[in-house]
């Protein structure tokens, strides 16, 4: 037994180490534990938990062999998979990644729009088909883009927007003025107005009970026929059966999800092949460099945690996420 802090780096093996972990040697002990049994037996003294990945399986399982936990770093930003109730309960306080993934998953959004504006699903199928037919595309200058969940990912997403000369509106928990990106923030009441005046509704939401299933039937009635709708938060936050009855219906013009109610989204899913939906695997923020700096800022928020500072990014553990901007 030695005098250094004790860091259990959950759901990754010493064999696949998170890259750049390894300067961490000597400066406290560290265990990884990618299965339940080796996380059974090595957080009974430890201190601190780096959760590489997310995982439900995990964590709850052994939560009572936890007997000298302080903290838990999350690499995700969202941390809805940590959020069972004795660890909420609990006095173990838990930092996310906030601000790894703000400008990468801004930029893949807008990627999104501008595939739907310019009909790019359509050219890549036509090439295939020898097919030469000419069309017009959209602007995304002028349009209306709408963010619903205002924290850093949705603020970089509202100032690409702006970037793009698109009219910006942001729906938080309750209504701020006097915000640098979105002019006023809309309350959580407000959600259904400000969803009629969008072109584009971009749902950043972590998964809470709060947010379950805020984009279910009303919510989608409430969109433009013309709107498209992208989900870059959670799959929880939206009711996928009436996702689907949108689409199908002309309710919406079409829908792009990197989240999924199931990860992996099931192979009989219908969203899979419903025209004017976009599907990918859960990689909007995943841009090459993502490890690494989810590591750094560890290593970062570890000094802090050593020297007795205050921690980064530490989470409200009953709203899901880090308040304030
Ligand atoms: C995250 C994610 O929360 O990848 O970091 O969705």
């Amino acid at each position: 037994m030695t005098g250094l802090v004790r860091v259990v780096v959950m759901g990754a093996d010493a064999a696949d180490p998170p890259p750049g972990i390894g300067t961490l040697e000597g400066v406290v002990e560290l265990r990884f534990a990618a299965t339940r049994e080796t996380l059974g037996s090595s957080i009974g003294d430890a201190e601190v938990i780096f959760a590489w990945r997310a995982n439900r399986e995990l964590l709850p399982y052994v939560w009572d062999e936890a007997q000298r936990l302080r903290w838990i770093h999350s690499a995700s930003a969202g941390v809805d998979a940590l959020l069972f109730s004795e660890l909420v309960e609990s006095d173990v306080v838990l930092t996310n990644a906030r601000g790894v993934f703000d400008e990468a998953m801004a930029e893949y959004v807008i990627g999104l729009l501008l595939m739907f504006a310019k009909g790019l699903v359509g050219v890549v199928d036509r090439q295939r088909r020898r097919e030469w037919q000419h069309r017009e595309t959209e602007r995304l200058a002028g349009r209306h883009l709408l963010v619903v969940g205002v924290g850093s990912i949705g603020r970089a997403i509202g100032r690409a927007g702006l970037a793009m000369g698109m009219h910006v509106r942001g729906v938080g928990r309750t209504s701020r003025p006097g915000d640098d990106v979105f002019g006023v923030v809309l309350g959580a009441e407000e959600l259904l107005d400000a969803l009629g005046w969008a072109d584009a509704v971009v749902d950043v939401l972590p998964g809470s009970a709060g947010t379950r299933h805020m984009f279910g039937a009303e919510a989608f009635a409430a969109m433009q026929p013309s709107a498209r709708f992208v989900n870059v938060g959670r799959g929880s936050t939206v009711d996928e059966t009436a996702l689907v009855d949108a689409v199908r219906s002309g309710g919406i013009a079409g829908a792009a999800l990197d989240v999924f109610e199931e990860e992996p989204l099931p192979p009989e899913s219908p969203l899979w092949d419903l025209p004017g939906v976009i599907v990918s695997p859960h990689m909007s923020g995943d841009v090459a460099g993502w490890k690494e700096a989810g590591v750094e800022l560890f290593i970062e928020n570890l000094d802090r945690f050593l020297a007795g500072r205050p921690l980064r990014n530490v989470v409200d553990k009953d709203l899901g996420f880090v308040p304030g901007t």
